[in-house]
């Protein structure tokens, strides 16, 4: 440290001559530090005054050097000399002696202390002040500092840590690993994640403190505690698993609820079928449900899940004739993230996975794919499959239902549908008769659906024997279904209680229905532009109200579901802007 000579002058001093001097007593000098005797201007002597007791007392300083007030002295390399300071005019101004050097010295020291006590104040507050364990070591990593959270993270007292060397609490297993040892070894600042003995989890980071020649001295580190947060996030993927538990759960609810719906039936084909029925949904056997649109095959599906010992599980319901086959299988199979383009980041279960427990009616079954028949097979045989763009194998419960109103066998025989899974399919075959074949069951069914019907549009119609007897007269192409709009469509537009036949659409009261009809029965004479667009209009309606759905209407007519669409859109068009009639 330098100082220059002015910065620690005394400038108590009295100058005198060597006769004045000698003559000189303690009390001549209450004021002054130092005597200068000076002879011919020059300095020749000077005499340190100092107090002994009660009594000043001179002492003479032998050596002692000239020195100009600004001149700088080196305090380390200080060795005791005496500086008489002049100024510029080379008047004395004072005296720098090793009493001012000490006391300077001193105040320094005092400082210095002051300084440092303040910023060891401070660096506790600062390494207590937070949970966080701050930790400081040497350079050769045994513990200098340790924060008070150190008992809370390693159970023991920070004072128990000071002066060991983390390489050897890293082989005692009080942490691992350790990251000012790592910083020691690469000489760089790291950031890990560290398990203690105390089975938390914490994220560490090291920094090393350089001394002037590149040398490690210190290692700063601050731990943070995420066995929490590590906790949380477990948590929280938890709940998104409960979450979408729960959203299949939920499907499976509200499928289970529509599950209820009763099968009303009197005729003995009927009575028999039941009677299968209710044996086989006791068991876990795959069923194969045949018949023609309308029967009931749904229905009976939904019945079998409902008084079997799955009923409180999902019943799921898939159109297999009704989604493309690459949707079809991710909606079966469910897919992983990823998976495809526009699939959901997160991925999603398939209705395999949300049936699990339960029931799924795989209905339209002719309809699957060749290559997802294979995938229906192993969940058939293995009770396992894997998700779209997946690895993991899948295990589920399911019992299917399968449904069809093609015959499989032919289908077999045509190389359309494989062999050895209709043969898993075929355990037990049901077919539904078409409701011609059971017309016992027609007045039961159209009473049913009036006390429906009457109870949702809040009406009391009631039907006349001639109406009923029109119905059994029909054939019923679109069977069940048809038999229920029918009788919606009579509840809601018949003006009169009672609903008579002449309210009858003219198919029923010709006791044929016009999509069995060969022929077409003409009226009038109109433009055959507007006759054929009637016609097709008309036909369009009427598969629609028999099949139910605009898919089933295609299939009746021959023509692609897209085409049935587009058509309806035109004629409605047509029908709102009045040209049509
Ligand atoms: N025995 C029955 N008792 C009561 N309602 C019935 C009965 N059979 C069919 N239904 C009713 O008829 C309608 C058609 O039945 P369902 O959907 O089960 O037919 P489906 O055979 O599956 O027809 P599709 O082959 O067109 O899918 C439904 O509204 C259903 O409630
Ligand atoms: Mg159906």
């Amino acid at each position: 440290m330098k100082k220059t000579v002015r910065a620690l002058l005394n400038k108590r001093i009295l100058k005198a001559s060597e006769g004045e001097a000698s003559r000189y007593t303690g009390g001549d000098c209450l004021d002054c530090d130092y005597v200068i005797v000076t002879e011919n201007g020059k300095v020749s002597k000077i005499y340190d005054v100092y107090k002994s007791g009660n009594l000043k007392k001179f002492r003479i300083i032998g050596d002692f050097v000239l020195v100009k007030e600004e001149d700088v002295i080196d305090l380390e390399s200080y060795s005791g000399e005496t500086f008489v300071a002049i100024n510029g005019k080379g008047e004395i101004v004072g005296v720098v002696s090793i009493k001012e050097i000490i006391s300077f010295m001193n105040e320094y020291i005092k400082n210095l202390r002051n300084e440092l006590d303040m910023v060891k104040t401070d660096l506790e507050a600062f390494m207590a002040c937070s949970d966080d364990l701050a930790c400081i070591t040497d350079g050769s990593g045994s513990k200098v500092r340790i924060s008070s959270s150190c008992e809370k993270i390693y159970g023991v007292k920070p004072e128990s840590l000071i002066g060991k060397n983390v390489k050897d609490l890293e082989k005692n297993g009080m942490y691992f690993p350790s990251a000012t040892r790592m910083v020691i070894e690469e000489k760089k600042p790291v950031t890990i994640t560290q398990k203690t003995k105390t089975g938390r989890k914490l994220l560490v980071m090291a920094t090393p403190v350089f001394d002037e020649n590149g040398n490690i001295k210190r290692v700063v580190s601050i731990s943070k505690d995420i066995t929490d947060e590590e906790k949380l996030k477990a948590e929280l993927n938890h709940t998104k698993e409960l979450l979408q538990k729960y959203e299949r759960e939920l499907v499976a609810l509200r499928a289970a609820n529509t599950a209820r719906s009763q099968i009303i039936y009197r005729s003995k084909a009927m009575e028999k079928l039941m009677e299968t029925v209710n044996k086989i949904a006791m068991v876990e056997s795959t069923v194969l449900i045949y018949g023609e649109t309308g029967v009931g095959k749904e229905v009976l599906a939904k019945y079998i899940h409902s008084v079997s010992d799955r009923s409180e599980g999902p019943f799921v319901k898939i159109n297999c004739g009704a989604i493309p086959e690459t949707l079809l299988e991710a909606e079966l199979f469910g897919y992983e993230k990823g998976a495809f383009t526009g699939a959901r980041s997160e991925g999603k279960p398939g209705l395999f996975e949300v049936a699990d427990g339960g029931t799924m009616l795989l209905d339209e079954i002719s309809e699957l794919p060749m290559s997802l028949q294979v995938k229906l097979l192993r969940v058939l045989q293995e009770k396992e499959f894997i998700r779209v763009g997946g690895i993991k194998t899948i295990k589920v419960d399911v019992r299917i239902i399968a449904a069809s109103n093609k015959d499989l066998k032919e289908l077999v025989k045509e190389g359309k549908f494989r062999q050895d899974l209709y043969y898993r399919l075929n355990v037990v075959p049901i077919t539904i008769p078409p409701l011609r074949e059971r017309t016992e069951d027609i007045p039961i069914l159209a009473h049913h659906f009036l006390n429906k019907y009457n109870e949702k549009y809040g009406r009391s119609k009631q039907l006349t024997n001639e109406v009923i007897e029109a119905f059994l007269r029909y054939s019923w192409p679109g069977n069940v279904r048809e038999l229920e709009h029918v009788i919606e469509r009579l509840v809601v537009i018949s003006e009169d209680n009672l609903i008579t036949k002449k309210e009858l659409p003219s198919e029923l009261l010709n006791g044929e229905s016009t999509y069995n009809a060969e022929g077409v029965y003409v009226a009038e004479i109109m433009p055959l532009k507007k006759a054929s667009a009637l016609v097709e209009y008309q036909l369009i309606k009427r598969a629609m109200e028999i099949g139910g759905s605009t898919y089933k209407a295609a299939e009746m007519l021959g023509v692609d579901q897209s085409t049935i669409i587009r058509k309806l859109k035109k004629y409605e068009a047509l029908l709102d802007d009045g040209d049509m009639m």
